[in-house]
């Protein structure tokens, strides 16, 4: 069958791969330990749900407009007012099919085929295939391990070209858990801003920050405003994964132009979770906390751990729920990538991680610690067991 030539520019996400092929031996009843899913382990919480079952019951099932309601459009505005200090009108947010539906939206209706789009690395798949897709050039600009992954805007500078259209910054980072230092951020934006070039904020894990450190977006700036484009997302903050709730806020221009393409692809996103996305906006935030007091626990445990295991380094990951170990001292014995890594990990030990290069960086695995104390405790022994074993 004759394929349209814009679909072979990508490939199925690595992420999902990896995780096809735990399912499988589990599926078989062996014991795996997976470390691939990039998503809570915990349940939604109740307010939400019940928001979700009360939609339903009073027949709030039908097509809502399709940027979503204005009562959800208004409690995204005035949350990212109350936790960022940002100044946007409803008129600037558009609600969409999860943050990635946000993002593939941004791409589509403003970057035109022959753009060059800066990703730094290492970077979350999508970014690399929605800029392939509407016909744009990654240019991946290469973060150094040292400095803990951080972007920075002398680096970006230097990779700047008349071709570039957008840059993107995803932080706390997947998968390195990388956070961009707030000046740093700003320093970035203003560079962004004298270049005319946009500059995507993917908060998608921006309430995942340790260490006492305080959420920052660079909407926040009001004077970096034509040249911003925040993606949000509620799949994290509030273990809502499937519900499929994103949004944007933007520039109107950008706004409508994502509105058009909404109308004619998606429509508006499920009205049931829209519901329950307003009571995880305007309910209680307890369970955020409680979340992230878990994590927190685990990501120190499992640094800590990683870092004991003979020939492996850890970058400290300042946010998100990812840890990205350094695991390179394995090619010199015997195994050739981190692809080959991946593989023979799960085959031997039964545990599954997400292979650096599916991120841009091939000296890496990408482990969620987004799962049980125990299951942790379980898959770094392996990891051990595996590494001493070459
Ligand atoms: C960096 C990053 N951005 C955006 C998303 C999109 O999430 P969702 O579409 O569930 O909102 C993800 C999900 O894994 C992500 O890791």
């Amino acid at each position: 069958m004759k394929l349209a030539e814009r679909i072979s520019r990508i490939s199925v996400s690595q992420t999902m791969a990896v995780g096809e092929a735990a399912g499988k031996l589990r599926d078989q009843g062996v014991d795996v330990v997976d470390f691939g899913p990039g998503e809570p382990d915990f349940p939604t919480p109740e307010n939400i749900k019940n928001a979700g079952i009360e939609a339903i019951h009073s027949n709030f099932t039908k097509y809502t407009p399709v940027g979503g309601i204005r009562d959800l459009k208004k409690a995204i505005v005035e949350k990212h007012t109350r936790d960022f200090g940002s100044k946007y009108d409803v008129s600037e947010c558009l609600v969409n099919i999860g943050g990635k539906h946000a993002i593939f939206n941004i791409f589509a209706a403003a970057i035109d085929e022959g753009d060059d789009v800066i990703i730094p690395t290492p970077y979350w798949v999508s970014f690399a295939d929605i800029a392939r897709f509407v016909g744009a050039n990654p240019v991946f600009l290469h973060t150094s391990e040292a400095d803990g992954f951080r972007l920075t805007a002398a680096m970006l500078e230097k990779a700047i070209t008349p071709k570039t259209r957008l840059v993107v910054a995803n932080s706390p980072n997947n998968p390195s858990g990388a956070v961009i230092d707030d000046d740093e951020f700003i320093r970035i934006a203003k560079l962004c801003k004298q270049r005319d070039i946009y500059l995507l904020d993917d908060e998608c894990y921006a309430y995942f920050l340790y260490d006492n450190r305080k959420p920052f977006s660079i909407g926040g700036h009001p004077e970096f405003r034509s040249h911003v484009m925040v993606a949000g997302s509620l799949s994290k903050t509030y273990a809502m994964t499937g519900w499929r709730i994103g949004f944007m806020l933007a520039p109107q221009e950008i706004v409508q132009a994502c509105l058009k393409l909404q109308s004619h692809s998606t429509s508006n996103p499920n009205s049931i979770a829209q519901k329950a996305a307003i009571e995880a906006l305007t309910g209680p935030q307890d369970s955020v906390a409680e979340m992230l007091r878990e994590y927190a626990k685990r990501r120190q445990f499992i640094v800590e751990r990683l870092r004991a295991i003979p020939g492996v380094a850890c970058a400290e990951p300042g946010g998100a729920f990812y840890a990205y170990p350094n695991i390179s001292s394995a090619y010199r014995k015997g195994i050739k990538d981190s692809l080959d890594f991946s593989v023979k990990l799960l085959e031997r030990q039964h545990v599954a991680v997400v292979p650096g290069e599916a991120f841009g960086t091939n000296d890496h695995v990408r482990i969620s610690y987004a799962t049980s104390m125990e299951t942790i405790e379980k898959g770094v022994k392996r990891l051990h067991d595996f590494m001493t074993s070459l």
